[in-house]
């Protein structure tokens, strides 16, 4: 200990001594000079546990790029936010798509394709040009390039890239890359999850009296819709509850539910790209999903509950005035 220190810190101050002191504190120096360089300098990986480690997490690599390609789809979408944003409108005039949007996927896309031909998609604006929202056994990227996208063209300044990645039509992992404030939230199934590296865990309020509660109004503008969604928002809020949100990206949403910033999240009429990657990060960070009507979570059938226990998601089930809103995997009208 005592050699430790004198070799570490006491050597400058030797060095006006004689040069026969000096040698056994040059010694001693550089023994523990070479002992630090052991332990900081990160373990060379042999290609044997190199195929260990894949093997056992064979998506941590799809996992890696998905964290790559959605900070690089963020960083296109900030870039878009300063130049003019082209609106088109899908299913109605509230229903907004731009041209970043498509910009986006087709970035994402391609570059997940060309690493991992094999696999497969479900994009939000693929399936808006026809493509098929199935989900099978393979290996699947389900992916929102912009969620949010009335935020985006509004300026209202949360948007997020949602990246799910889905085999067997198990969700393995998530990542959303909330892009105007910069934060990675990342979820792999059994190992956690997590914002800038920082662990996730829910709130652990079970008194639904003390909650904030996220909903979303969405894009149904039928009158009977509204009213459904109103008298829920109305029968939640005074249960009574602390405060009803909604930041405009379900999968943010799932995040905020993640990080414990509130205690739940449903909406009727979101799709399975805004909300695949927030269920895996929900569920790692603790929490739970279930069906608006008490049921299993079932991704393609656009209802979701997510909260941070099932005490808090089934008091909201209780409250929740369900209205019909078509499958993505429905088999399309022609
Ligand atoms: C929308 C957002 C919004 C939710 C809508 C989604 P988009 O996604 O997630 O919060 O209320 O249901 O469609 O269209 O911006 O990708």
């Amino acid at each position: 200990m005592v050699w430790k220190y004198l070799g570490r810190y006491w050597y400058f101050s030797f060095l006006s001594f004689r040069a026969s002191y000096l040698f056994p504190l040059l010694l001693v120096q550089l023994h523990y000079i070479l002992e630090d360089l052991e332990v900081r300098s990160p373990p060379t990986l042999t290609e044997q546990e190199y195929l260990k480690n894949k093997m056992a997490d064979p998506w941590q690599e799809s996992m890696d790029h998905a964290v790559v390609v959605a900070r690089k789809a963020g960083a296109v979408i900030r870039d878009a936010l300063q130049n003019e944003v082209k609106i088109m409108t899908k299913s109605s005039s509230v229903d907004l798509v731009t041209k970043t949007d498509q910009r986006v996927e087709k970035i994402i896309i391609e570059s997940v394709k060309e690493k991992f031909p094999t696999h497969s998609f479900i994009g939000e604006e693929s399936v808006s040009a026809g493509e098929p929202c199935i989900l099978t056994d393979n290996p699947t990227w389900i992916v929102d390039p912009v969620d949010g996208t009335t935020n985006f063209v509004h300026g209202f300044p949360f948007v997020a890239v949602s990246i799910g990645f889905a085999v067997n039509k198990e969700l393995e992992f998530g990542v959303v890359y909330s892009c105007l404030e910069d934060k990675m939230y990342t979820g792999r199934k059994g190992k956690g999850a997590f914002c800038d590296g920082e662990r996730l865990q829910v709130s652990d309020q079970t008194d639904m009296r003390k909650t904030i509660i996220i909903s979303e109004l969405g894009s149904n503008r039928d009158p009977a819709v509204v009213s459904k969604i109103f008298s829920t928002m109305q029968k939640i809020l005074c249960i009574p509850v602390h405060g009803i949100r909604g930041s405009g990206t379900a999968a943010t949403n799932m995040c905020m539910v993640a990080s414990g910033a509130v205690e739940a999240f449903f909406e009727i009429g979101i799709h399975c790209w805004d909300i695949a990657a927030g269920a895996v990060i929900v569920t790692e960070a603790g929490g739970v999903l279930m069906d608006v009507d008490g049921g299993p979570f079932d991704l393609m059938s656009r209802r979701m509950v997510s909260a941070n226990n099932k005490t808090i998601a089934e008091r909201i089930v209780k409250e929740i005035e369900i209205f019909p809103a078509e499958r993505d995997d429905a088999p399309k009208k022609k």
